[in-house]
Parts: structure tokens; C-alpha cells; sequence
């Protein structure tokens, strides 16, 4: 059995989920050593830990007899108008049987900011109770294959570009790539995700004249921006969270009997999702609604206006140029060029209406797009087994509502098959206060990864 000792409130989920897999396959896992390192890839001091993190795992995998890689992308980040070099990427081989199923593993070492005074319990950077090990003893029904990388965090800087450079050869002989990094949707029934949105955020910015200008002076003779901006907000969504903007659900996939019937099974409480927010009422009233609405049909949220008073107190400004911004969380079919256009024309027309000399702008500067898999995919199947197997129950088949933009990368480049395999419950708190992972989850994790790669081997045609 797995002799680690872990407290129930623990330390980085990721560096955690990390450790899970190559749990498995490590002869010694010291995770106190990697919990330790500071490896938050936030903050650019930092960058150095992160560094540091990535040669811990290389010696490992070095150590255990992997080829190791250590890719340094002439890819800096710029910040504040200085650029800082980015940590190395590890690429790692373990096992080229031909005769096997290589399973490659994508896995990120970096953590967000924490720090004890933020309200966690202990210091997040020490792991409370014992490590320990555990050894390995038969052979390896699968190749191992591992992509590391310290920047996720801050947005995955260079990944996309080091996945395409390495297309034809790394990937070439890959057959499935495994994600942990998100969570189940139960506390106690684990899950396996098939999809997530993507987002298309857009800008809308309204201008009248080069300065701010005072209500007293000018209120009552001008149009104004910020009147402008918020009817083109209000004119985007209506009150029962329907898109207005002509044509948006036009290419939205439509609902099948078999996928409908993977939402009856699923574990979820929504009284207590509502109690745990705080709000007296959902746009929706049942568990499925719900769950299509937060997976699988787009919406819409505003989130800000740039150059708009805020604070406390009455300032009687008038802005002379306000941006507001919100996005659409895109699902599959929808294109996200058309998308785009018809943001852009509904909300021209909008504006036009409203007969303003105003200047109006709206562009998308950022665009990620919707992942979705086949839940009878071969490595579906496999996980679904040893989930059975290791958990006693079937898994609840679950998307995800935010955007995971690794997911949808692996495979719009290499074109292999991708899972999101998750360990952690609902409660474990990802990237808050007191963040942790329970000792069932992590030891059922391990005897999970492990039946997972004899499923697949099986499998594997
Ligand atoms: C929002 O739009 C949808 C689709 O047209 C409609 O069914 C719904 O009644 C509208 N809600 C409100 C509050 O107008
Ligand atoms: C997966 O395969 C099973 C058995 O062939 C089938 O009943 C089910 O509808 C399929 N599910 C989906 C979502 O395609
Ligand atoms: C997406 O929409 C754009 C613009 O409407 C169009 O040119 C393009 O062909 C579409 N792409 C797909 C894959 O349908
Ligand atoms: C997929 O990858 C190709 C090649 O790298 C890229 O040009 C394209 O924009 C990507 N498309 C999607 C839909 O992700
Ligand atoms: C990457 O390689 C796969 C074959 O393994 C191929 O199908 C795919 O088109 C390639 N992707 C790009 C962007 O060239």
C-alpha cells in the first residue's frame, strides 16, 4: 500500500496533481522537497524557483532512467517593459516499446501566489506531516511521455510554439495526452472531463472628445459615452440570460438523446451550489438546465467599464472615453470569426440607432476556443474502467464551463486523442486560501493512474 502520511490541509494543489502522476512511477517521492519550492510563476522575482523547481524534476526523471530535455523557447515575457527570460520546458521519454501504448503526460509545476498572511492555516509552502516512498516493482505496461512546463499560471508563454516545434517528433509517436489539472464536480464522486468553453472577449469603447468634461457644464447638451456604452451592454443580453445578438446560437451543436443522457447520472447538489455563492435564485430550475447551461450552451458576461468613475463618494464627471468589456464562453460549433463579425455588426447597429456623433470601437482581443472529446474515446474507456475499478463507481462524465486552453491546444496541434483525468474533489479550494487535497483522493489517485495504464495497454489496439 502507498505509505505517504499527508495532513488534510495541505499545500499546492498543482505541484500536487503533478506529483500524482509521476507518483506512479517514481522509485522515491519526495513531495515535501517540491512543495517547499516557491515556484509561483506570478511574480517575476520568482522566476528563479521556477527554474529550480524544473531541475528537481528533471533529476528525477533523469533518475528513474527518462530521457530528459530541458527546451529553453527564445520566447521572454514582457513586463512592465523589461523582459524576463522564461524558465526551460522539460520534454521526457520513458519507454519506446513499439509494441506499447505511449501516453504522454502534460503537467505544469508552477503555483499561483500564496502566503500564510492571505488566511491559510499553515505555511502553503510546507508540507505538514511526513513524506515517504514507495516502490515500483513490475514493468511498465505503457511508454511514459512528459511535458512540463513552470508558466502556466501566467498563460502558458511558449507552449503553443514549443507543441508545434515538436509536432513530428516528440508527439509523433504519441498516442494519448492525459491532463490532471481540474477538479471532479462532487466532494466524493470522481469525475472525468470531456469539454470545456472557450472565450471570446470583446472590447466596446465609446469616445466623444479628447477630456473629461463636468456634468454642470456640459450635462444636458452632449451625449454621452458612458449613456452610449451602457445601452450597447444592456442591448446584449437579456434577463433570462438569452444572447440578443442575431444569429449566436445559429452554429451552437445541438443537443443529442445520448449526450442528454450523461447529464441524469451526474452527482449535484445545486441547493448547495446556490448556498455556496449566496444567491436566492439560478436562471434555471433543474440539475440538468443547469449543467447544459454552464457547459454546453454559450453566455454572455460583462464584467467592467475602463475609464468610468468608481470608488466611493460623487465625482461629477463625464467620461470622455469609456471601454466596456465582456465576453462570450464559447461551445463547439461556434465559429469564433463569425462570432466576432456578428458582435461587431449587432452592436454597430445598436449604436447607429441611437443617432450619437460618438466614436465607437469594438474589437476581440482575446479568443480561445471550446475543447470537446468523445466520453467512448479508447483512453475514455480506460479511465472509465479504473475509475470503476479503483473507486467502486462509475464516474460522473462532466465539461468544464471555463476555458482550459491546453486541452484545446494538444489536440488542434498534435491531433491526438486528450483527457482530462482529474483526482481532486469540489472542496479542494484550486488556487484559494487553505487549498488541499485529501488523503483518500491522493492515494485512490495513485492506485488510479496505475490501473489506468494496465486499462490502456489492454486496450490499446
Ligand atoms: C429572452 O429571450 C428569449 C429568446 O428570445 C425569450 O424566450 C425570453 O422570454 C426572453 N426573456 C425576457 C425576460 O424577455
Ligand atoms: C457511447 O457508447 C455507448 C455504447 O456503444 C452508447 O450507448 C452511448 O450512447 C455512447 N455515448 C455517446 C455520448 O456517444
Ligand atoms: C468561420 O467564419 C469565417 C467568417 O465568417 C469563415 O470565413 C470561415 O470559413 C469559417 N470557418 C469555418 C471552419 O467554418
Ligand atoms: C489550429 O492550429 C493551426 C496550426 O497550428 C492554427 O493555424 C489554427 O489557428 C488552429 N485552429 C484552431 C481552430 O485552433
Ligand atoms: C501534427 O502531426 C500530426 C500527425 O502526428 C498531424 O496529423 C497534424 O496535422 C500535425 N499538426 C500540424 C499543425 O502540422
Amino acid at each position: 500500500d502507498f505509505p505517504l502520511k499527508l495532513s488534510e490541509n495541505l499545500f499546492s494543489y498543482t505541484l500536487l496533481m503533478c506529483s500524482l502522476c509521476f507518483g506512479y512511477i517514481f522509485t522515491f517521492v519526495t513531495l515535501r522537497e517540491w512543495v517547499a519550492v516557491e515556484s509561483d510563476s506570478i511574480q517575476p522575482r520568482l522566476r528563479p524557483e521556477i527554474t529550480r523547481m524544473m531541475e528537481l524534476v528533471a533529476k528525477r526523471l533523469s533518475a528513474l532512467g527518462a530521457t530528459v530535455k530541458m527546451i529553453n523557447m527564445n520566447f521572454p515575457q514582457i513586463l512592465d517593459g523589461q523582459s524576463i527570460p522564461l524558465p526551460p520546458f522539460i520534454l521526457a521519454e520513458l519507454g519506446n516499446d513499439i509494441q506499447k501504448a505511449t501516453v504522454c503526460f502534460y503537467g505544469h509545476v508552477d503555483v499561483q501566489p500564496a502566503k500564510k498572511e492571505d488566511g491559510w492555516k499553515t505555511d502553503p509552502y510546507i508540507l505538514t506531516e511526513k513524506d515517504g516512498q514507495f516502490q515500483e516493482k513490475s514493468s511498465m505496461p505503457v511508454n511514459f511521455k512528459f511535458i512540463i512546463e513552470g508558466m502556466e499560471e501566467a498563460g502558458s508563454l511558449g507552449l503553443e510554439e514549443l507543441i508545434k516545434e515538436e509536432n513530428e517528433s516528440f508527439f509523433s509517436n504519441v498516442d494519448y495526452v492525459v491532463i490532471s489539472d481540474n477538479l471532479w464536480l462532487s466532494n466524493t464522486k470522481p469525475a472525468l472531463t470531456y469539454g470545456t468553453r472557450g472565450n471570446a472577449c470583446f472590447s466596446v469603447e465609446v469616445e466623444c472628445c479628447e477630456k473629461d468634461l463636468h456634468s454642470g457644464t456640459f450635462g444636458g447638451i452632449i451625449h454621452e459615452p458612458m449613456t452610449d456604452l451602457v445601452a450597447l451592454l444592456d442591448s446584449l443580453v437579456n434577463s433570462s440570460g438569452h444572447i440578443l445578438i442575431p444569429g449566436i446560437y445559429e452554429d451552437v451543436a445541438s443537443l443529442t438523446e445520448e449526450e442528454k443522457k450523461l447529464y441524469e447520472p451526474i452527482e449535484f447538489d445545486l441547493e448547495e451550489y446556490k448556498n455556496a455563492i449566496g444567491v436566492k435564485r439560478f436562471l434555471y430550475d433543474t440539475k440538468e438546465e443547469i449543467l447544459l447551461h454552464l457547459w454546453r450552451y454559450p453566455s454572455l458576461s460583462l464584467h467592467g467599464i475602463e475609464g468610468a468613475f468608481h470608488g466611493p463618494g460623487i465625482k461629477t464627471v463625464v467620461p470622455a472615453k469609456v471601454i466596456g468589456k465582456f465576453s462570450i464562453r464559447q461551445v463547439p460549433h461556434m465559429n469564433i470569426s463569425k462570432v466576432e463579425q456578428q458582435v461587431i455588426s449587432y452592436l454597430e447597429e445598436v449604436f447607429s440607432k441611437r443617432n450619437s456623433p460618438n466614436k465607437l470601437k469594438v474589437t476581440m482581443p482575446i479568443g480561445a476556443l471550446p475543447w470537446v472529446a468523445d466520453v467512448n474515446d479508447t483512453q475514455y474507456k480506460a479511465a472509465r474502467r479504473s475509475i470503476k475499478r479503483v473507486f467502486g463507481e462509475d464516474p460522473d462524465l462532466i465539461r468544464d464551463g471555463s476555458t482550459i486552453p491546453v486541452a484545446r491546444m494538444f489536440q488542434n496541434i498534435t491531433r491526438k486523442s486528450v483527457m482530462m483525468l482529474p483526482i481532486g474533489a469540489a472542496d479542494d479550494g484550486e488556487h484559494s486560501q487553505n487549498e488541499k487535497i485529501s488523503r483518500y483522493n491522493y492515494i485512490q489517485g495513485t492506485k488510479l493512474f496505475a490501473s489506468f495504464f494496465l486499462e490502456i495497454s489492454n486496450l490499446h489496439g
